[in-house]
């Protein structure tokens, strides 16, 4: 498939340092994820995520170790290229995603394919299609929005 939708700009991504959108995966259930910074020039396997290359990379929205989110709406807590999960503190690398401390030690978030073409950033992922921008209440805005029975998001 070769959709992809517009997100934002890679500016936009590092003058707030996070970018916050929600996406429905393929049954139609919402989900949020970040788009942050990606700095350094670590060379990383070209396993499966090509997050990164492009000064820009893109995770889920929440903590391998607890469903906690890391941009509560106030952007994601970065520090040194990583982010800091705001419950327990354990440090992801914005360009792996990948966590070696603290509570959520040895995981990897799940990463969102996007690509960067001339400065902006496009959602690419055949497993999600993208919902509006800002979290899941941010579209919740009297429209149908039905129980979110699957969420795994607390609130
Ligand atoms: S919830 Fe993120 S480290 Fe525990």
């Amino acid at each position: 498939m070769n959709d992809r939708t517009r997100l934002t700009t890679v500016e936009t991504v590092s003058e707030n340092r996070s970018w916050l959108f929600t996406v429905r995966d393929q049954y139609g259930e919402p989900d949020e994820a970040v788009l942050v910074p990606c700095e350094d020039s670590v060379e990383h396997d070209s396993t499966s995520s090509r997050s990164g290359d492009d000064g820009v990379a893109a995770w889920i929205n929440r903590c391998t170790h607890e469903a906690q989110r890391f941009d509560t709406g106030r952007g994601v807590a970065m520090r040194d290229g990583h982010l800091i999960c705001p419950k327990h503190g354990s440090m992801f690398d914005a360009c792996s995603g990948y966590c070696d401390n603290g509570e959520a030690a040895e995981t990897t978030l799940p990463s969102v394919d996007i690509s960067v073409d001339d400065g902006v950033v496009y959602l690419t992922d055949d497993d999600l299609t993208f919902a509006h921008a800002g979290g899941i209440d941010d579209g919740d805005d009297g429209n149908d929005d039905g129980p979110a029975s699957t969420s795994h998001i607390g609130f």
